[in-house]
Protein backbone atom coordinates (compact mmCIF):
# COMPACT_ATOMS: atom_id res chain seq x y z
CA UNK A 1 0.00 0.00 0.00
CA UNK A 2 2.57 2.17 0.93
CA UNK A 3 5.00 1.54 -1.40
CA UNK A 4 2.02 2.23 -4.02
CA UNK A 5 0.90 4.71 -2.86
CA UNK A 6 4.45 6.30 -3.17
CA UNK A 7 4.73 5.00 -6.96
CA UNK A 8 1.92 6.99 -7.64
CA UNK A 9 3.41 10.06 -5.85
CA UNK A 10 6.37 10.28 -8.26
CA UNK A 11 4.07 9.80 -11.24
CA UNK A 12 1.94 12.18 -9.73
CA UNK A 13 5.22 14.43 -9.40
CA UNK A 14 6.48 13.55 -12.91
CA UNK A 15 2.98 14.63 -14.65
CA UNK A 16 2.91 17.76 -12.87
CA UNK A 17 6.41 19.19 -13.41
CA UNK A 18 5.85 19.55 -17.02
CA UNK A 19 2.44 20.57 -16.87
CA UNK A 20 2.84 23.59 -14.21
CA UNK A 21 5.70 24.47 -16.74
CA UNK A 22 3.53 24.67 -19.39
CA UNK A 23 0.39 25.80 -17.59
CA UNK A 24 2.98 28.86 -15.70
CA UNK A 25 4.27 29.88 -19.13
CA UNK A 26 0.93 31.74 -19.59
CA UNK A 27 1.44 34.35 -16.81
CA UNK A 28 3.31 36.77 -19.05
CA UNK A 29 6.38 37.73 -16.77
CA UNK A 30 7.01 33.79 -16.09
CA UNK A 31 6.82 33.33 -20.00
CA UNK A 32 9.19 36.42 -20.36
CA UNK A 33 11.81 35.07 -17.08
CA UNK A 34 11.62 31.50 -19.18
CA UNK A 35 12.59 32.50 -22.57
CA UNK A 36 15.47 34.56 -21.18
CA UNK A 37 16.43 31.50 -18.89
CA UNK A 38 16.19 29.30 -21.79
CA UNK A 39 18.22 31.60 -23.88
CA UNK A 40 20.55 32.41 -20.99
CA UNK A 41 21.63 28.37 -20.55
CA UNK A 42 20.90 26.33 -23.15
CA UNK A 43 21.96 28.28 -26.16
CA UNK A 44 25.67 26.51 -26.18
CA UNK A 45 23.18 22.93 -27.20
CA UNK A 46 20.87 24.14 -29.76
CA UNK A 47 18.75 20.93 -29.74
CA UNK A 48 18.11 21.45 -26.20
CA UNK A 49 17.09 24.96 -26.86
CA UNK A 50 14.49 24.36 -29.89
CA UNK A 51 12.75 21.67 -27.43
CA UNK A 52 13.02 24.09 -24.29
CA UNK A 53 11.64 27.10 -26.36
CA UNK A 54 9.22 24.54 -28.21
CA UNK A 55 7.80 23.21 -25.10
CA UNK A 56 7.23 26.97 -23.67
CA UNK A 57 5.20 27.30 -26.86
CA UNK A 58 2.96 24.43 -25.83
CA UNK A 59 0.32 26.79 -24.67
CA UNK A 60 0.38 28.52 -28.30
CA UNK A 61 -1.45 25.70 -29.51
CA UNK A 62 -4.49 26.72 -28.57
CA UNK A 63 -3.70 30.47 -30.60
CA UNK A 64 -1.75 28.88 -34.03
CA UNK A 65 -2.76 25.02 -33.96
CA UNK A 66 -0.34 22.65 -33.59
CA UNK A 67 2.25 24.62 -35.65
CA UNK A 68 2.28 27.30 -32.96
CA UNK A 69 4.27 25.58 -31.17
CA UNK A 70 7.32 26.65 -33.91
CA UNK A 71 9.15 29.39 -32.51
CA UNK A 72 8.20 32.05 -35.24
CA UNK A 73 4.74 32.97 -33.84
CA UNK A 74 5.16 34.37 -30.87
CA UNK A 75 7.02 38.28 -30.54
CA UNK A 76 7.46 37.98 -27.01
CA UNK A 77 10.24 35.69 -27.68
CA UNK A 78 12.24 38.64 -29.30
CA UNK A 79 10.57 40.58 -26.90
CA UNK A 80 12.32 38.84 -23.58
CA UNK A 81 15.79 38.73 -25.07
CA UNK A 82 15.30 42.53 -26.34
CA UNK A 83 15.53 40.93 -29.74
CA UNK A 84 14.13 44.26 -31.14
CA UNK A 85 17.35 46.08 -30.07
CA UNK A 86 19.97 43.10 -31.35
CA UNK A 87 17.55 42.89 -34.38
CA UNK A 88 19.16 39.02 -34.18
CA UNK A 89 17.56 35.39 -32.73
CA UNK A 90 19.83 32.35 -33.50
CA UNK A 91 17.36 29.83 -35.50
CA UNK A 92 18.07 25.49 -35.86
CA UNK A 93 20.83 26.14 -39.05
CA UNK A 94 19.64 22.76 -41.71
CA UNK A 95 23.32 22.57 -42.23
CA UNK A 96 24.33 21.99 -39.01
CA UNK A 97 21.26 20.94 -36.97
CA UNK A 98 22.87 19.96 -33.73
CA UNK A 99 25.69 22.05 -33.11
CA UNK A 100 25.37 25.45 -34.95
CA UNK A 101 23.15 27.95 -35.60
CA UNK A 102 22.28 30.22 -38.23
CA UNK A 103 21.49 33.89 -36.98
CA UNK A 104 17.57 34.73 -37.96
CA UNK A 105 16.85 38.87 -38.43
CA UNK A 106 13.84 39.94 -36.32
CA UNK A 107 13.56 43.38 -36.35
CA UNK A 108 12.31 45.33 -38.83
CA UNK A 109 14.89 46.94 -40.15
CA UNK A 110 17.28 43.91 -40.64
CA UNK A 111 14.66 41.36 -42.33
CA UNK A 112 14.01 44.27 -44.44
CA UNK A 113 17.69 45.06 -45.32
CA UNK A 114 17.32 41.13 -46.34
CA UNK A 115 14.05 40.95 -48.38
CA UNK A 116 15.40 43.94 -50.31
CA UNK A 117 18.44 42.95 -50.61
CA UNK A 118 18.82 43.18 -54.42
CA UNK A 119 21.56 40.67 -54.72
CA UNK A 120 20.12 38.29 -52.11
CA UNK A 121 21.72 35.06 -52.33
CA UNK A 122 19.64 31.86 -52.07
CA UNK A 123 21.56 27.84 -52.32
CA UNK A 124 20.43 26.77 -55.17
CA UNK A 125 20.70 23.15 -53.56
CA UNK A 126 18.35 23.33 -51.22
CA UNK A 127 14.72 24.01 -51.34
CA UNK A 128 13.43 24.85 -47.63
CA UNK A 129 15.80 22.64 -45.99
CA UNK A 130 16.02 20.04 -48.22
CA UNK A 131 18.66 18.66 -50.47
CA UNK A 132 17.06 18.39 -53.38
CA UNK A 133 20.00 16.22 -55.21
CA UNK A 134 19.57 13.89 -52.24
CA UNK A 135 16.02 12.92 -52.99
CA UNK A 136 14.78 10.30 -55.40
CA UNK A 137 13.96 11.42 -58.49
CA UNK A 138 10.12 12.13 -58.65
CA UNK A 139 9.51 14.25 -55.76
CA UNK A 140 10.04 17.42 -58.37
CA UNK A 141 9.07 16.55 -61.76
CA UNK A 142 10.96 17.81 -64.33
CA UNK A 143 11.75 21.42 -64.90
CA UNK A 144 10.52 22.68 -61.56
CA UNK A 145 13.99 22.66 -59.80
CA UNK A 146 15.32 25.05 -58.78
CA UNK A 147 12.10 27.10 -57.66
CA UNK A 148 11.61 30.46 -57.41
CA UNK A 149 12.68 30.46 -53.74
CA UNK A 150 16.28 28.95 -54.77
CA UNK A 151 17.21 31.59 -57.13
CA UNK A 152 19.56 34.52 -56.19
CA UNK A 153 17.71 37.92 -56.97
CA UNK A 154 19.85 38.85 -59.50
CA UNK A 155 19.34 35.69 -61.29
CA UNK A 156 18.28 37.02 -64.95
CA UNK A 157 16.51 33.56 -65.00
CA UNK A 158 14.59 34.47 -61.93
CA UNK A 159 13.65 37.97 -63.56
CA UNK A 160 12.64 36.19 -66.80
CA UNK A 161 10.28 33.95 -65.23
CA UNK A 162 8.90 36.27 -63.00
CA UNK A 163 8.22 38.54 -66.20
CA UNK A 164 6.72 35.71 -68.18
CA UNK A 165 4.07 35.27 -64.49
CA UNK A 166 4.05 38.86 -64.85
CA UNK A 167 2.57 38.79 -68.78
CA UNK A 168 0.37 35.46 -68.48
CA UNK A 169 -0.89 36.17 -65.48
CA UNK A 170 -2.96 38.85 -65.10
CA UNK A 171 -4.79 37.25 -61.93
CA UNK A 172 -1.96 38.04 -59.58
CA UNK A 173 -1.72 42.17 -60.32
CA UNK A 174 -3.50 44.68 -57.68
CA UNK A 175 -5.73 45.86 -60.10
CA UNK A 176 -7.68 43.39 -62.20
CA UNK A 177 -10.05 43.39 -65.03
CA UNK A 178 -12.13 40.78 -63.55
CA UNK A 179 -11.98 38.73 -59.93
CA UNK A 180 -13.85 35.72 -60.09
CA UNK A 181 -17.00 35.64 -57.87
CA UNK A 182 -16.61 33.84 -54.93
CA UNK A 183 -18.21 30.45 -55.52
CA UNK A 184 -18.51 28.14 -52.47
CA UNK A 185 -18.48 24.56 -52.13
CA UNK A 186 -21.62 22.12 -52.53
CA UNK A 187 -20.73 20.62 -49.91
CA UNK A 188 -19.45 23.67 -47.38
CA UNK A 189 -22.39 25.36 -46.13
CA UNK A 190 -21.55 29.13 -44.13
CA UNK A 191 -23.04 27.15 -41.01
CA UNK A 192 -20.55 24.23 -41.52
CA UNK A 193 -17.14 26.27 -41.74
CA UNK A 194 -18.53 28.57 -38.63
CA UNK A 195 -19.03 25.14 -37.10
CA UNK A 196 -15.69 23.62 -38.13
CA UNK A 197 -14.15 26.91 -36.62
CA UNK A 198 -15.38 27.28 -33.44
CA UNK A 199 -14.43 23.42 -32.78
CA UNK A 200 -11.24 24.02 -34.28
CA UNK A 201 -10.81 26.61 -31.43
CA UNK A 202 -11.77 23.89 -28.73
CA UNK A 203 -9.29 21.08 -30.04
CA UNK A 204 -6.94 22.36 -32.29
CA UNK A 205 -5.56 19.02 -33.38
CA UNK A 206 -4.53 17.38 -35.72
CA UNK A 207 -4.51 19.50 -38.40
CA UNK A 208 -3.46 23.24 -38.29
CA UNK A 209 -5.54 23.99 -40.93
CA UNK A 210 -8.54 22.05 -41.28
CA UNK A 211 -9.87 19.65 -43.94
CA UNK A 212 -12.83 22.13 -44.92
CA UNK A 213 -10.66 25.29 -44.89
CA UNK A 214 -7.78 23.45 -47.16
CA UNK A 215 -10.42 22.50 -49.62
CA UNK A 216 -12.55 25.75 -49.81
CA UNK A 217 -9.24 27.84 -49.80
CA UNK A 218 -7.42 25.08 -52.71
CA UNK A 219 -10.79 25.42 -54.84
CA UNK A 220 -10.87 29.49 -54.53
CA UNK A 221 -7.28 29.65 -55.24
CA UNK A 222 -7.32 27.05 -58.32
CA UNK A 223 -9.84 29.47 -59.80
CA UNK A 224 -8.22 32.64 -59.60
CA UNK A 225 -4.94 31.53 -60.02
CA UNK A 226 -5.72 29.43 -63.36
CA UNK A 227 -9.14 29.67 -63.44
CA UNK A 228 -10.11 26.08 -63.14
CA UNK A 229 -12.47 24.52 -60.52
CA UNK A 230 -11.20 21.42 -58.84
CA UNK A 231 -13.89 18.30 -57.77
CA UNK A 232 -14.30 16.51 -55.01
CA UNK A 233 -12.42 14.14 -56.22
CA UNK A 234 -8.80 16.24 -56.67
CA UNK A 235 -8.82 18.07 -53.16
CA UNK A 236 -7.81 15.08 -51.38
CA UNK A 237 -4.97 14.24 -53.98
CA UNK A 238 -4.09 18.19 -53.41
CA UNK A 239 -3.76 17.62 -50.11
CA UNK A 240 -1.89 14.56 -50.53
CA UNK A 241 0.58 16.06 -52.55
CA UNK A 242 0.74 19.18 -50.29
CA UNK A 243 1.90 16.97 -47.19
CA UNK A 244 4.83 15.46 -49.11
CA UNK A 245 7.12 18.74 -48.83
CA UNK A 246 6.76 18.07 -44.82
CA UNK A 247 7.76 14.67 -45.26
CA UNK A 248 10.87 15.47 -47.36
CA UNK A 249 11.99 17.72 -44.39
CA UNK A 250 11.81 15.29 -42.00
CA UNK A 251 13.83 12.89 -44.10
CA UNK A 252 10.69 10.16 -44.97
CA UNK A 253 11.48 9.12 -48.47
CA UNK A 254 11.88 6.33 -50.45
CA UNK A 255 11.48 5.39 -54.57
CA UNK A 256 8.02 4.73 -53.81
CA UNK A 257 7.15 7.97 -52.22
CA UNK A 258 8.62 9.53 -55.13
CA UNK A 259 6.66 7.63 -57.72
CA UNK A 260 3.49 8.76 -56.05
CA UNK A 261 4.45 12.12 -55.60
CA UNK A 262 5.25 12.14 -59.67
CA UNK A 263 1.54 11.14 -60.13
CA UNK A 264 -0.23 13.35 -58.04
CA UNK A 265 1.54 16.20 -59.23
CA UNK A 266 0.84 15.16 -62.83
CA UNK A 267 -3.10 15.42 -62.10
CA UNK A 268 -2.76 19.05 -61.47
CA UNK A 269 0.20 19.79 -63.99
CA UNK A 270 -2.21 18.05 -66.82
CA UNK A 271 -5.18 19.86 -65.44
CA UNK A 272 -4.10 23.43 -65.68
CA UNK A 273 -1.88 22.45 -68.92
CA UNK A 274 -4.86 21.23 -70.48
CA UNK A 275 -6.80 24.79 -69.20
CA UNK A 276 -7.78 27.96 -71.02
CA UNK A 277 -4.98 29.31 -68.74
CA UNK A 278 -2.56 27.09 -69.39
CA UNK A 279 -2.44 26.82 -73.35
CA UNK A 280 -2.08 30.71 -73.07
CA UNK A 281 0.90 30.51 -70.31
CA UNK A 282 3.21 27.98 -72.44
CA UNK A 283 2.25 30.13 -75.89
CA UNK A 284 3.83 32.84 -74.43
CA UNK A 285 6.42 30.62 -72.32
CA UNK A 286 7.25 29.20 -76.16
CA UNK A 287 7.25 33.05 -77.54
CA UNK A 288 9.85 34.06 -74.67
CA UNK A 289 12.41 30.51 -76.01
CA UNK A 290 11.26 29.06 -72.80
CA UNK A 291 10.34 25.26 -72.48
CA UNK A 292 6.06 26.14 -72.39
CA UNK A 293 5.54 22.64 -69.99
CA UNK A 294 8.26 22.90 -67.94
CA UNK A 295 7.94 26.33 -67.09
CA UNK A 296 3.93 25.65 -66.12
CA UNK A 297 4.78 22.89 -63.88
CA UNK A 298 6.79 25.03 -62.14
CA UNK A 299 4.44 27.32 -61.74
CA UNK A 300 1.79 24.81 -60.46
CA UNK A 301 4.04 23.76 -58.15
CA UNK A 302 5.07 27.20 -56.65
CA UNK A 303 1.79 28.75 -56.28
CA UNK A 304 0.19 24.73 -55.01
CA UNK A 305 3.27 24.89 -52.39
CA UNK A 306 3.79 28.57 -51.83
CA UNK A 307 0.39 29.89 -52.50
CA UNK A 308 -2.08 27.32 -51.12
CA UNK A 309 0.14 25.39 -48.85
CA UNK A 310 -2.15 22.50 -47.38
CA UNK A 311 -1.75 21.86 -43.93
CA UNK A 312 1.54 23.87 -43.85
CA UNK A 313 2.44 27.78 -44.21
CA UNK A 314 0.92 28.87 -47.00
CA UNK A 315 -2.40 30.75 -47.88
CA UNK A 316 -4.70 27.83 -46.23
CA UNK A 317 -2.69 28.30 -42.66
CA UNK A 318 -3.64 32.63 -43.25
CA UNK A 319 -7.04 31.99 -44.18
CA UNK A 320 -7.52 29.38 -41.02
CA UNK A 321 -5.90 31.95 -38.62
CA UNK A 322 -8.38 34.66 -39.91
CA UNK A 323 -11.27 32.54 -39.44
CA UNK A 324 -10.24 31.86 -36.11
CA UNK A 325 -9.08 35.27 -35.10
CA UNK A 326 -12.70 36.39 -36.05
CA UNK A 327 -14.58 33.31 -34.10
CA UNK A 328 -12.90 34.05 -31.24
CA UNK A 329 -14.85 37.08 -30.79
CA UNK A 330 -17.58 37.81 -33.57
CA UNK A 331 -19.34 40.74 -31.67
CA UNK A 332 -15.65 42.58 -32.01
CA UNK A 333 -14.26 41.49 -34.83
CA UNK A 334 -17.44 41.55 -37.79
CA UNK A 335 -17.79 45.22 -37.21
CA UNK A 336 -14.35 45.73 -37.74
CA UNK A 337 -13.83 43.09 -40.94
CA UNK A 338 -17.12 45.05 -42.54
CA UNK A 339 -15.99 48.42 -42.16
CA UNK A 340 -12.77 47.77 -43.96
CA UNK A 341 -12.21 44.49 -45.08
CA UNK A 342 -8.71 45.31 -46.74
CA UNK A 343 -7.23 46.83 -43.47
CA UNK A 344 -8.67 44.25 -41.46
CA UNK A 345 -7.43 41.23 -43.82
CA UNK A 346 -4.31 43.15 -43.81
CA UNK A 347 -3.89 43.60 -40.11
CA UNK A 348 -4.55 39.69 -39.56
CA UNK A 349 -1.63 38.75 -42.12
CA UNK A 350 0.67 41.31 -39.73
CA UNK A 351 0.10 39.69 -36.67
CA UNK A 352 -0.88 36.23 -37.68
CA UNK A 353 1.46 35.34 -40.34
CA UNK A 354 0.63 32.28 -42.25
CA UNK A 355 2.90 31.91 -45.25
CA UNK A 356 6.37 30.61 -44.42
CA UNK A 357 8.64 32.23 -41.71
CA UNK A 358 10.06 34.55 -43.72
CA UNK A 359 13.29 33.94 -46.20
CA UNK A 360 15.71 31.25 -45.14
CA UNK A 361 17.79 29.99 -45.81
CA UNK A 362 19.73 32.62 -47.78
CA UNK A 363 23.74 33.27 -48.01
CA UNK A 364 25.47 35.26 -45.94
CA UNK A 365 27.88 37.77 -47.57
CA UNK A 366 30.08 39.06 -44.42
CA UNK A 367 31.42 37.69 -41.40
CA UNK A 368 30.19 39.57 -38.90
CA UNK A 369 30.22 38.73 -34.77
CA UNK A 370 27.16 40.13 -32.62
CA UNK A 371 26.16 40.49 -29.08
CA UNK A 372 23.03 38.98 -28.15
CA UNK A 373 20.90 40.31 -25.61
CA UNK A 374 21.58 37.70 -22.95
CA UNK A 375 25.46 38.69 -23.28
CA UNK A 376 26.07 35.86 -25.52
CA UNK A 377 28.51 36.47 -28.57
CA UNK A 378 27.85 34.87 -31.65
CA UNK A 379 29.94 34.83 -34.97
CA UNK A 380 28.49 34.57 -38.46
CA UNK A 381 30.52 33.41 -41.22
CA UNK A 382 30.38 34.39 -45.02
CA UNK A 383 28.94 31.70 -47.34
CA UNK A 384 27.02 29.90 -44.31
CA UNK A 385 23.48 30.39 -44.10
CA UNK A 386 21.34 33.20 -42.16
CA UNK A 387 17.32 33.72 -41.73
CA UNK A 388 14.96 36.14 -41.27
CA UNK A 389 11.66 35.57 -39.19
CA UNK A 390 8.85 38.09 -41.05
CA UNK A 391 6.32 38.10 -38.11
CA UNK A 392 8.73 39.05 -35.66
CA UNK A 393 9.78 42.19 -37.59
CA UNK A 394 6.07 42.66 -38.14
CA UNK A 395 6.08 43.77 -34.28
CA UNK A 396 8.95 45.69 -33.65
CA UNK A 397 8.07 48.89 -31.83
CA UNK A 398 10.14 50.67 -33.90
CA UNK A 399 7.43 50.95 -36.80
CA UNK A 400 4.70 49.56 -35.59
CA UNK A 401 4.52 50.72 -31.44
CA UNK A 402 3.13 54.20 -32.48
CA UNK A 403 4.45 57.42 -31.32
CA UNK A 404 6.01 56.26 -28.59
CA UNK A 405 7.80 53.19 -29.91
CA UNK A 406 5.41 51.04 -27.56
CA UNK A 407 5.59 46.94 -27.73
CA UNK A 408 1.81 46.69 -26.58
CA UNK A 409 0.49 49.25 -28.83
CA UNK A 410 2.86 46.68 -31.62
CA UNK A 411 1.00 43.78 -30.60
CA UNK A 412 -2.41 45.37 -30.75
CA UNK A 413 -4.90 44.41 -33.29
CA UNK A 414 -5.81 48.02 -35.04
CA UNK A 415 -7.13 47.62 -38.95
CA UNK A 416 -5.55 50.47 -40.78
CA UNK A 417 -2.76 51.37 -38.20
CA UNK A 418 0.09 53.67 -38.87
CA UNK A 419 2.43 51.84 -40.96
CA UNK A 420 -0.32 49.51 -41.92
CA UNK A 421 1.78 48.68 -45.05
CA UNK A 422 4.97 48.32 -44.17
CA UNK A 423 4.68 44.58 -42.68
CA UNK A 424 7.25 42.11 -44.26
CA UNK A 425 5.24 38.81 -44.66
CA UNK A 426 4.69 39.76 -48.40
CA UNK A 427 8.65 39.29 -48.71
CA UNK A 428 8.88 43.23 -49.75
CA UNK A 429 7.17 45.99 -47.78
CA UNK A 430 3.52 46.47 -49.54
CA UNK A 431 4.49 49.67 -49.50
CA UNK A 432 7.53 49.21 -52.41
CA UNK A 433 6.15 46.73 -53.68
CA UNK A 434 3.17 49.33 -55.20
CA UNK A 435 5.86 51.14 -56.32
CA UNK A 436 6.62 48.83 -59.13
CA UNK A 437 4.76 48.61 -62.50
CA UNK A 438 4.00 45.33 -62.68
CA UNK A 439 4.42 41.98 -60.74
CA UNK A 440 7.90 41.00 -62.14
CA UNK A 441 9.53 43.47 -59.83
CA UNK A 442 11.53 46.72 -59.58
CA UNK A 443 14.72 48.23 -57.21
CA UNK A 444 12.00 49.47 -54.90
CA UNK A 445 10.90 45.89 -54.10
CA UNK A 446 13.31 43.37 -56.01
CA UNK A 447 11.86 39.74 -54.42
CA UNK A 448 8.29 40.23 -53.58
CA UNK A 449 5.58 37.50 -52.94
CA UNK A 450 3.89 36.82 -56.26
CA UNK A 451 0.70 36.02 -54.65
CA UNK A 452 0.48 39.41 -52.28
CA UNK A 453 -2.93 40.90 -54.15
CA UNK A 454 -4.46 37.39 -54.53
CA UNK A 455 -4.06 35.92 -51.56
CA UNK A 456 -5.65 39.15 -50.22
CA UNK A 457 -8.59 38.88 -52.16
CA UNK A 458 -9.54 35.35 -51.69
CA UNK A 459 -9.05 35.92 -47.80
CA UNK A 460 -11.40 38.66 -47.65
CA UNK A 461 -14.29 36.34 -50.06
CA UNK A 462 -13.69 33.68 -47.61
CA UNK A 463 -14.13 35.96 -44.75
CA UNK A 464 -17.43 37.45 -46.23
CA UNK A 465 -18.41 33.77 -46.49
CA UNK A 466 -17.68 33.17 -42.93
CA UNK A 467 -19.82 36.19 -41.41
CA UNK A 468 -22.58 34.99 -43.90
CA UNK A 469 -22.67 32.17 -41.75
CA UNK A 470 -22.20 33.86 -38.70
CA UNK A 471 -25.06 35.83 -39.13
CA UNK A 472 -27.08 32.41 -40.29
CA UNK A 473 -26.74 30.81 -36.59
CA UNK A 474 -27.80 32.02 -33.58
CA UNK A 475 -25.45 34.92 -32.79
CA UNK A 476 -26.56 38.51 -33.19
CA UNK A 477 -23.11 39.79 -33.97
CA UNK A 478 -23.88 43.35 -34.68
CA UNK A 479 -22.35 46.04 -32.28
CA UNK A 480 -25.18 46.73 -29.50
CA UNK A 481 -26.47 50.51 -29.96
C1 LIG B 1 28.60 23.90 -36.81
O1 LIG B 1 28.57 24.95 -35.86
C2 LIG B 1 29.65 24.92 -34.94
C3 LIG B 1 29.39 26.00 -33.92
O2 LIG B 1 29.21 27.25 -34.52
C4 LIG B 1 30.95 25.10 -35.69
O3 LIG B 1 32.05 25.06 -34.77
C5 LIG B 1 31.10 24.02 -36.73
O4 LIG B 1 32.24 24.26 -37.52
C6 LIG B 1 29.85 23.99 -37.64
N1 LIG B 1 29.93 22.86 -38.53
C7 LIG B 1 29.67 22.96 -39.82
C8 LIG B 1 29.75 21.69 -40.60
O5 LIG B 1 29.36 24.02 -40.35
C1 LIG C 1 7.33 45.03 -66.21
O1 LIG C 1 7.94 46.28 -66.04
C2 LIG C 1 9.28 46.36 -66.51
C3 LIG C 1 9.82 47.74 -66.16
O2 LIG C 1 8.99 48.74 -66.68
C4 LIG C 1 9.28 46.09 -68.01
O3 LIG C 1 10.63 46.11 -68.50
C5 LIG C 1 8.68 44.73 -68.27
O4 LIG C 1 8.59 44.50 -69.66
C6 LIG C 1 7.28 44.67 -67.67
N1 LIG C 1 6.79 43.33 -67.84
C7 LIG C 1 5.55 43.06 -68.24
C8 LIG C 1 5.19 41.64 -68.38
O5 LIG C 1 4.74 43.93 -68.49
Amino acid sequence: MGLCRCVCGVCACLLAVPLLLICSVCIPEVELAYIRFVETYAISIPPLRLILLILGQVPRVWEHGPLGVGPVWNPRIVYAVNGYETGILPFPNPANFTRGYMLARVSHEQVRAVHHNPHLKRDAKRFIGVETAKVPKGYFSEGVLPTLLQMNTDDPLRYAHRDLLSAAMPSIAEYVDSVPEFKPLPDISPKDLVQDISWHLKIPFPKTVSTMVQNLFAFTFYRHAFGVELSNDELPLLREWLGIPGKLFLGMVSEAGAKHCRELAKVFEDKVAASEFGQRFMQEAERRGMNGIERLRKTVFEFSFAGFGGDGPGGALATMKMLRFIQKSPAKYVPLFQRDPEAFVLEVIRMQGGGGAGVNPWILEATQTFTLGTGNEVTEFAGNYGATIALHANHDPAVFGGPSADQQYAMSFIPGRENADRLLSFVGELREIRKCPNMTGCDAAPRFCLGTFMLQRIMKQIGLYYIQGLEETHHPIREEM
